[in-house]
């Protein structure tokens, strides 16, 4: 596995993945992402919460493309232990540093999948009461998710298939990957 190049195909474990949504075409979904949220967001400072390890390549790549005044922090969430279906057990393994109370907060994440981890960090971010309350999900799994808030910032609806590459784990290998790859069945 090389992460400098476009395979068409990759194994991971004896699993086979192929090409489904190219680097390039991530890059640019990114940029249009971040353009919305300038536009949106002008004016305000607000802060872009991460949520690890998922999000780190999604959250690097969207913040250099940020222009207005902002500040960063993460959580750290397990949900998946190291399969391909959620444990649907969300832990919180690091809480955020800021403040968050009359803040704009916008949380950054890599997939919503059964919408399980944004739900609970959405719960945890509004008993702090935040002046408002951001999603920007690189992917969204639109069969699975079961929340009853909207998702603001979408970069792609995507199958209910296992995807990795752009900071998606497969067992925590395939993180490193430029593109994204689908499980191919
Ligand atoms: P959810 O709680 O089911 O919405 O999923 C939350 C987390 O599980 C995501 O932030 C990802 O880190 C991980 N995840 C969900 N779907 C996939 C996938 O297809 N590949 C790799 N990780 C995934
Ligand atoms: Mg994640």
């Amino acid at each position: 596995m090389n992460s400098a190049t476009n395979e068409k195909i990759v194994t991971i474990n004896d699993e086979r993945f192929r090409l489904f949504i190219p680097e390039d075409e991530v890059k640019k979904r990114v940029g249009e992402l971040a353009n919305e949220i300038n536009k949106n967001f002008a004016g305000r400072a607000p802060i872009f919460i991460g949520v690890l390890n998922g999000a780190f390549i999604f959250f690097a790549d969207l913040i250099r493309e940020i222009e207005i005044g902002c500040e960063i922090d993460f959580f750290k969430l397990s949900s998946y232990g190291d399969g391909k279906i959620s444990s649907g057990n969300v832990k919180l393994i690091k809480d955020l540093n800021c403040q968050v109370t009359d803040r704009d907060i916008i949380i950054v994440e890599d997939i919503v999948d059964s919408g399980l981890s944004i739900d609970f960090i959405r719960k945890l971010v509004m008993k702090q009461r935040p002046r408002s309350f951001s999603v920007v999900t690189l992917l969204f799994k639109s069969d699975c998710v079961k929340i009853d808030f909207t998702v603001d910032y979408i970069g792609f609806e995507i199958p209910n298939q296992f995807v990795i590459g752009y900071g998606l784990d497969y067992s925590q290998k395939a993180r490193n990957l430029r593109s994204i790859y689908v499980l191919d069945k």
